[in-house]
């Protein structure tokens, strides 16, 4: 494995101080899940890192990045930093100043991580390409993400997430992208803002960090498009692209089928034909904004687009899985990671696609504000669209919505997902689909293990 940061290296971006010599291959913050050789940061943050130090290092940690020293460790293994945060921000920064990359930086409400998965893997086809791992997306995510890009890849694909106004900000210029995209804007972290221009004004800061020249990338139907393309003026950006209906990539035909969608698209005035391995109306939108970044990069649009034939749904994100239930087997698509009310249509449109009967578990959308209690209830006319038969609520968020169901549709309420196990087992009969999503924090994903079973 090379060298990503040298003690040297590391201690000229951090204005550390630095012991002895050594090398590292990567950066974590997390000692539970280092790798032999990577450079361990404490952070001080949910917890005190500096209480996992030694952990680190007895896990073979090349080094470590502290504010103070802890007792008993190699001083010659440590990077003594004012503040930790700081010092991780400074590798990011030091990182993103020598690399070479051709950086993507994606917000929106939802989206984000399916998007920045799809075009790391999509990019990685023309060039090296490095991305967030997971959803690190936020004030350490972001700086560890960059602080472990390495400095000779072609492609830089970046999550930026937030709750606050005035937090993308921050993250984006620390990513520097040459194009930014804003996947979507819908009601979420609706709590911390009066409403969604709000929402929307916060996501459109991600253009402050563009680098000169730089390009916007932003839904074109969204009441938010005339807001988010100005903010980007605003920031000196070269050019405006636009996806979805009217945009300057466009859908021109699209067949839905229940593990994907066949498309024609117009991408900036030039036909593509591609196919899309995960299903739904909301990820063929996805496919257009990744396909105006591919042609904003002014990379391969082609090869990128063949990309797209082999993605598919990640766990927790509408994943679909065979369960055995009594008699068969029946399918359920796993959208347990997140939901909100934008996220929660998406999944029952590609629920209304599948076969068999419908039937949905849904758990709390959290962090919705003071309309939280319409913002579920008016979930009551989607499912009723999407011809879902039978409906099992999780969580006191949920009442609002299982009093606005007809009583037929509403089989159960549990206060939490694993009281409906049996409940939901008992009402599945072979070739049904189940979707089973809520936000994370719902805890939905114990009714996926508990369904899914041992053998899953
Ligand atoms: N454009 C979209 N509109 C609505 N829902 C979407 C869209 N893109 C993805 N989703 C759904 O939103 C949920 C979260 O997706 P994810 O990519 O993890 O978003 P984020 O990183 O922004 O939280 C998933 O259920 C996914 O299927
Ligand atoms: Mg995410």
């Amino acid at each position: 494995m090379s060298a990503l940061w040298t003690a040297a290296e590391a201690a000229r971006a951090t204005a550390g101080t630095v012991g002895g010599d050594w090398h590292a291959t990567g950066v974590s913050i997390d000692s539970r899940t280092l790798a032999p050789g990577e450079l361990f940061v404490a952070l001080e943050d949910a917890r005190d890192g500096h209480d996992f130090v030694a952990d680190a290092l007895a896990r073979d940690a090349a080094a470590a990045v502290v504010a103070r020293v802890p007792e008993g460790v190699d001083p010659t293994c440590l990077v003594v930093v004012d503040d930790t945060q700081k010092g991780l921000e400074a590798l990011g920064a030091a990182a993103r100043g020598r690399s070479g990359a051709r950086v993507v930086g994606i917000t929106g409400s939802v989206g984000k991580t399916g998007a920045k998965t799809a075009l790391a893997r999509g990019l990685a086809r023309q060039g090296a390409t490095h991305a967030s791992a997971k959803s690190h997306n936020n004030h350490w995510g972001v700086p560890l993400s960059l602080a472990n890009l390495p400095p000779d890849v072609a492609f830089g694909v970046f999550e930026m997430g937030m709750n606050h106004a005035g937090e993308i900000r921050r993250l984006t210029r620390q990513v520097r992208p040459e194009v930014a995209l804003v996947t979507a804007i819908a009601p979420a972290h609706l709590e911390n803002f009066d409403d969604e221009s709000g929402i929307a004004r916060a996501k459109a800061e991600i253009f402050e960090g563009l680098e000169a020249g730089g390009r916007a990338v932003v839904p074109a139907d969204s009441p938010h498009t005339p807001l988010l393309a100005s903010a980007a003026r605003a920031c000196g950006c070269s050019r405006v692209l636009s996806f979805g209906a009217g945009g300057d990539v466009d859908v021109v035909s699209v067949t839905a089928e229940p593990d994907g969608s066949s498309v024609e698209a117009s991408v900036v005035g030039r036909r593509l034909r591609y196919r899309l391995g995960v299903p739904g109306a909301h990820w063929v939108t996805n496919s257009l904004g990744l396909l105006a970044v591919v042609a904003a990069l002014d990379a391969d649009l082609e090869d990128f687009a063949a990309s797209l034939a082999s993605l598919r749904a990640e766990p927790g994100r509408g994943r679909a899985r065979t369960i055995a239930v009594a008699g068969g087997t029946a399918t359920l698509l796993d959208d347990a990671y997140n939901a909100n009310p934008a996220s929660m249509r998406a999944a029952l449109d590609v629920l209304a696609a599948s076969s068999g009967r419908k039937l949905a578990a849904l758990g709390a959308m959290k962090e919705l504000g003071p309309t939280t209690a319409a913002l579920h209830a008016d979930l009551a006319q989607p499912i009723a669209t999407a011809g879902v038969e039978r409906v099992f609520t999780v969580g006191a968020e949920m009442t609002a919505l299982a009093e606005a169901l007809p009583a037929h549709r509403h089989a159960g309420h549990g206060e939490v997902a694993t009281d409906l196990v049996e409940r939901v087992r008992a009402e599945l009969r072979p070739g049904d689909t189940l979707l089973v999503k809520g936000s994370l924090a719902a805890g939905m994903g114990a009714l996926v293990t508990a369904l899914v079973g041992e053998g899953g």
